[in-house]
């Protein structure tokens, strides 16, 4: 397989190692499950998909508890708009039914990586991003123009 579905590059930098790796620890869980949603060899996958799309799902949850934590270290500015995002997306995240995934459905996992991935990316670039300018790790000019006004 040549390339990644879900490509980490420096547009989702913010500049801060801790938080860096593990903004790409979530695109690599992504990967993973795409993967094997795509492997026709691999036997019993659907039940291996169900195990990463929780890991992801509990390593969101983890991720999010390390960043307000750094936020508020630091004494971000936006820490409580988002903690309210990330309050929202664990909501939505755990709506998901696994149950639906067991029946094999290839539809609905993309469907479930798709939002996931596109959430996280989003966040990720408009949000997450404003804590590497606040700290001056990145520079204003590295914001793509689109997610200057972050996606909640
Ligand atoms: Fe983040």
């Amino acid at each position: 397989m040549t390339g990644k579905k879900y490509e980490f590059t420096d547009a989702y930098l913010t500049g801060i190692p801790s938080i860096d790796e593990e903004h790409a620890r979530l695109f690599e869980i992504a990967n993973e499950v795409y993967d094997l949603l795509e492997d026709e060899l691999v036997t019993d996958k659907y039940d291996r998909i169900v195990e990463m799309i929780d890991e992801l799902r509990a390593y969101t949850k983890t991720h999010f508890a390390n960043e307000e934590a750094y936020m508020e270290r630091i004494g971000f500015p936006h820490i409580w708009s988002e903690r309210r995002a990330h309050r929202l997306f664990v909501k939505k995240l755990e709506e998901v039914d696994m149950g639906a995934i067991d029946n094999s459905q290839d539809a609905y996992i993309l469907e479930v990586l798709d939002f996931l991935t596109k959430w996280l990316t989003a966040h990720i670039k408009g949000a997450d991003r404003r804590i590497g300018l606040a700290e001056g790790t990145i520079r204003t000019e590295t914001m793509p123009h689109d997610s200057q006004h972050g996606n909640g």
